[in-house]
Order: C-alpha cells, then structure tokens, then sequence
C-alpha cells in the first residue's frame, strides 16, 4: 500500500483533470476577445485555486515566470493543502494566449506533475526542439543533424520518401532557413502560429498527419511537451538557447551547469509523471469548451507515464457553476 507520502499517481491524476478543466472553462469565457493578458490571467486564478484543493504538497517547477515577475504560480510557489505527496509541477495555465483572443485552434490548459526532483527546472528561455512519435529507434533523429537530414533519416526510417513526411514548425522568422531546407527535401510543413506543446503531441497522437517538429519555442513548454510525450510514446530532444547574459544567469539560478546540453525527453522529465490537458479552442488533439445557453462542456486528456494509460474526460458544467 502506497503510504500518504508516495507520489499516488492514480488518485491524482483524476485531481489534475478537474485542475485543468477549471482552467479551461475560466479563459473559456475570453475566447475571441482580443485580450490575451484577461484569458491568462483567469486561467491562472481558477487553475490556482483548483490545485490548493489537491492534498499534495506540490512546488510550482515550471510556471508563470520567475516570483519578481508573477504573482501567482510562479516558480517555487508551494500549493496544495500540504497534506500528502512531495510532488513537483510544471503547469502552463493557458498555452496560446495569442490562440484564445484570437479565437484560433488548438489552445490548450496544461499541467504536468512528478514526485520532487522529476522534471528540469528550464528558465524562461528558447529551447530548440526536436520530437518524433513512438516506434522508431533511439537516436534515429536528432538535433546534431541539419533539418534536411532529419527529414530524410525519418523517412528512410519509416520506409517512406521525404515527400510522404510532415513536419511541424512555428511561423516565425527565425525558422526561415530551417522551413526552407525541411521544403528542400519536398517534405511538407503545418506551420502553426503558436502553441508547440500541442505542436510536439501531434507527433504521437495518431491521425494528426504530424511526423516530426522542430524549432525553437519556449523552454518551459518544452519541459511540458516532454512530459505529454514520456506518456504517449515518442522521442524528444531539447537544447537550451541564450541570447544574452540575463539569460544564462536565468539558467544558472535554475540549477543549469552545461548551456550546450542536449536533453532527451527521460532527462527532461526523469521518473514516471502524469499529465492533463483541455482543450480551450478546438483542436486536432482536443475539442475546445463548447458553450451553449446555461452549459459549459469541456474534454479532457488525462495520461499517466507508468502506464501509458490515456483517458478522456467530459465534463458538463452549468454556467452559474462556473
Ligand atoms: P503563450 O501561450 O505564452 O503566448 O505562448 C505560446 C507559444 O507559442 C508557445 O507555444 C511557444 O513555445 C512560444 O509561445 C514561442 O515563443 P515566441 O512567440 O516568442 O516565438
């Protein structure tokens, strides 16, 4: 019998879902408004009050930004009632702040959770990315190889041409070169506006037409992305990218010796963690909260890395609940 103490992933990850769900339905109500900082910040409050809820004793690992700069789920914030497991969090209250005032698809509440010590603790800085779905071999892609030959290792991997593999990458204008060689090959490419946690669990979600992302994101996000995929399957690769000294000193405070680190997804996320995320704008992975007269409805994925379990959960809310 696991004692109060131990990480009860089991019970918990039921905990989580509702902590998620709250998030999703609170910034469902800014979805389309045009106010990105309101969706966040309602997001936040209703996924902070949800964990306080939790008999965890729960540090923040990933959050909202450093504790000068956020006031609420900021790294080393302790939630939880304090009565239970010693359990560390990264969360993402709402991931495509961008994604939700615009009304755009696949915006997401995000919330993963370890016992202390599991998962890495990225400073609020790029991270270049790489992620593929499960059954390939280890090291088949990795970040050392230029885009264009990741494309062509995956395909040659998967016994098909360059042409037949999709990659996903974030439209920005740091990845001009890299879009233009991943083209080169004649692969295809879903860029995405934001969003690249849900971005990275295309790749292992079946049906998404996704076969690899890469790029550079944010590295909190990435942290969360490793976790999604340590339950799903699939291999993840990140390294951290500074642009200035602020920068490293960031990574420094986090605890981070060696800046040129590679880090694969077990070295992201090191022992067994659960994850939860709902849709808030629907999505390829996730439906988002459908609203109609008096009602809230929301869908939930909720996976457990042990077991590699993943459920799907409905929840219908009356508004005034809300
Ligand atoms: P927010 O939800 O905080 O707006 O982040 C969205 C996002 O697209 C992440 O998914 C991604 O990692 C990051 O922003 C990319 O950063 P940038 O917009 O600076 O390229």
């Amino acid at each position: 019998m696991p004692t109060s103490k131990e990480f009860q992933d089991r019970m918990l990850s039921l905990g989580l879902a509702r902590v998620s769900e709250a998030a999703a339905l609170a910034s469902a109500k800014l979805i389309g408004r045009g106010d990105e900082k309101a969706a966040d910040q309602a997001a936040v409050n209703a996924m902070r009050e949800q964990l306080n809820l939790l008999d965890i004793a729960g540090v923040v690992v990933i959050g909202e930004g450093e504790r000068d700069e956020a006031p609420m789920l900021y790294i080393g914030e302790e939630v939880g009632t304090g009565n239970g497991p010693g359990v560390d969090i990264a969360l993402d209250p709402l991931e495509g702040t961008t994604l939700t005032a615009k009304d755009m698809p696949n915006a997401l509440t995000v919330i993963a959770m370890g016992p202390r010590g599991s998962m890495l603790h990225a400073p609020d800085v790029y991270m270049d990315k790489l992620a593929i779905g499960p059954g390939f071999a280890d090291g088949v892609v990795s970040l050392e190889m230029t885009p264009d030959e990741r494309v062509r290792a995956l395909a040659k991997a998967k016994g098909c041409a360059p042409s037949d593999i999709t990659v996903c990458i974030l439209e920005r204008p740091r990845h001009e070169e890299m879009i233009g060689l991943v083209r080169g090959t004649g692969a295809s490419i879903r860029l995405i506006t934001d969003g690249d946690v849900a971005g990275v669990m295309h790749c292992a979600e079946p049906n998404t037409g996704i076969d690899m992302y890469m790029g550079a994101g944010g590295a909190p996000e990435g942290v969360l992305a490793a976790a999604a995929l340590k339950c799903m399957g699939g291999q993840m690769f990140g390294r951290l990218l500074f642009r200035n000294d602020d920068e490293r000193g960031r990574a420094s405070k986090a605890g981070i010796r060696d800046f040129d680190k590679i880090y694969s997804r077990d070295e992201m996320v090191t022992e067994d963690v659960i994850f939860a995320a709902t849709g808030v704008t629907g999505g390829t992975i996730l439906p988002g909260v459908r609203r109609e007269v008096g009602w809230m409805t929301t869908e939930t994925l909720i996976m457990r890395s042990k077991t590699g379990s993943v459920r799907r959960i409905n929840y219908r809310t009356p508004v005034a609940a809300v």
